[in-house]
């Protein structure tokens, strides 16, 4: 009942150019699973236009809480709205630990993006050190229940959860889709705490790090992983095509 969801996160990859070229390449994707590519602010409006007919939606990979203001370097949901974009990846480990992102932060971007029609994709995970000593749960509770604070229940329902344990991500290692399926188990278990268990069986979990068209099956395997974020995998036409196609139940 959840349709699966496969993101590419360009990260800061791809000129104008090049993001055109990768949008005319593909081919119009089928409806049996949603295929999402976040790209850098300066492709967005392009591949707007490039991706029309497609059935492919655009995801931008930050969002600001304010409309508007004084805040250089930062993109407002209204801006991201106007070009057609319907997902933002929101609380990357990335942003978490490069750009001073803390869950508080999260948390406002998650609002505005709500508020605005846009869907959050947010991101959780352990480091290494937090994994090896157990405490992965215990990291993505933290992490989860300071995400969806004041989130409401119908609000719930249009975000995308990415469990992406920062050790597996850009590395080539994965987590094992059993790890991982437990892991985001224990995701919805969290939603269905804090909302009920109807609003939980609604939300898309997926799992992210290091995840390609040779290994996808094996997570889409899992009952309760809903699709993948994918990095370096998704820079590729080819390669992002049969992720797509890779998640097909
Ligand atoms: P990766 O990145 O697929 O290159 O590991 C995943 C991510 O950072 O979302």
């Amino acid at each position: 009942m959840r349709i699966p969801i496969i993101a590419g996160n360009w990260k800061m990859y791809k000129t104008l150019a090049e993001a055109k070229a990768f949008a005319e390449s593909l081919p119009t994707v089928g409806d049996q699973v949603e295929a999402v590519i976040c790209a850098p602010s300066t492709a967005l409006a392009v591949l707007s236009e490039s991706l029309q007919g497609k059935n492919i939606s655009l995801g931008a990979q930050n969002v600001h809480w304010e409309e508007e203001g004084a805040y250089t370097g930062e993109i407002s949901p209204l801006m991201l709205k106007e070009l057609g974009v319907q997902y933002v990846i929101i609380g990357h480990s990335e942003r978490r630990a490069y750009f001073g992102e803390t869950d508080e932060t999260v948390n406002m971007r998650v609002h505005a993006a709500l508020k605005h029609g846009l869907s959050p994709i947010i991101c959780v995970g352990e480091d290494l050190e937090q994994r090896e000593s157990g405490r992965t749960k215990e990291v993505v509770k933290v992490q989860m229940e300071a995400a969806m604070k004041l989130i409401s229940e119908e609000q719930i329902t249009q975000v995308v959860i990415a469990y992406e344990p920062i050790w597996a991500i850009g590395t080539g290692k994965t987590s094992s889709a059993e790890d991982a399926g437990e892991v985001i188990g224990f995701i919805r278990q969290l939603i269905a705490d804090q909302y009920d268990q109807s609003y939980a069986n609604q939300v898309r979990i997926q799992y992210g790090g290091s995840v390609k068209p040779e290994n996808i099956a094996g997570f889409m395997a899992e009952r309760d992983i809903d699709g993948a974020l994918v990095g370096g995998a998704s820079l590729n036409p080819d390669s992002f095509l049969a992720l797509v196609k890779g998640a097909i139940a």
